[in-house]
């Protein structure tokens, strides 16, 4: 997968693609990330990519041209042949659908992408409407910029695609891939402090640790995070179980 971030921060990327799985993701060449800094693409003196708002208001906005000229220098460099149909150009920006692990398992599936990163006060509306085909938002929060947001839809992304984790770690593990929460976690030693580790994970038999496992993680989703459970594929005695807890009187303790 090749991605190309358009930022007017190339820098803040450093550290995060230098570490961790993308090392190693692109090392192995299962990955290619290019920083492209949209004031590269200007063409007057100061190389402004920002300017006053129509209509007056506080705060500047970013300039459509050369975000648009960055995007079409890029999409020239892009074999017509590998482009394979769709080549998502992707706006990070507040006003974004909300990002996902359903939609980081459909951006995994694509060749290329393409993210623009917002600064300032905001981008021209053009670059929403006529570049990009896809707005995106990490969460109800405002950022700096949209650097942060790439990154994490990067880090989510790339995690997906094959061979990036190690052959054992299955992706379809984690807490999202199923609407379920993961379940608790232990390791070495058996007994910390005054803390042991719950009796049944010491036991050996790994039926019932798979049971205790899924319980839990129905349990902590319920707990934490109701609203997943709607779209968790459950059997019918987990149901039952998830109507016994709802009328327990404190399912904090079951
Ligand atoms: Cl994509 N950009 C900014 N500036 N703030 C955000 C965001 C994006 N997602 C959540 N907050």
């Amino acid at each position: 997968m090749q991605i190309d971030i358009l930022t007017l921060f190339p820098g803040m990327f450093q550290g995060p693609f230098e570490t961790g799985i993308f090392q190693r993701a692109i090392g192995r060449k299962l990955v290619s990330v290019n920083l492209h800094n949209i004031r590269d693409y200007t063409h007057d003196k100061h190389h402004t990519v920002d300017d006053y708002a129509y209509g007056g208001g506080a705060g500047m906005v970013l300039k459509p041209e050369p975000v648009f000229e960055a995007v079409a220098s890029i999409k020239s460099g892009i074999h017509l042949a590998e482009k394979g149909g769709e080549l998502p150009v992707i706006l990070l920006t507040p006003q974004g659908r909300l990002f996902s692990e359903e939609i980081a398992l459909k951006l995994s599936r694509y060749r290329h992408l393409i993210l623009i990163c917002g600064r300032y006060e905001g981008v021209d509306e053009r670059v929403a409407e006529h570049l990009a085909t896809d707005e995106i938002s990490i969460g109800d929060y405002v950022l700096g910029g949209g650097e942060l947001a790439a990154m994490v839809v990067v880090d989510a992304v790339v995690r997906l695609l094959p061979g990036v984790l190690g052959s054992e770690a299955s992706p379809l593990d984690d807490s999202h891939s199923n609407w379920l929460l993961e379940y608790p976690q232990y390791t070495r030693p058996a007994a910390y402090r005054e803390w042991p580790v719950p009796e049944i994970l010491l036991s050996g038999d790994h039926a019932r640790i798979a049971k205790w496992r899924r319980q839990q993680a129905i349990i902590r989703t319920l707990q934490r995070r109701p609203e997943l459970l709607d779209k968790a594929e459950l059997t019918a005695e987990e149901r039952r179980l998830v109507d016994r807890l709802l009328t327990a009187p404190d399912n904090k303790r079951i």
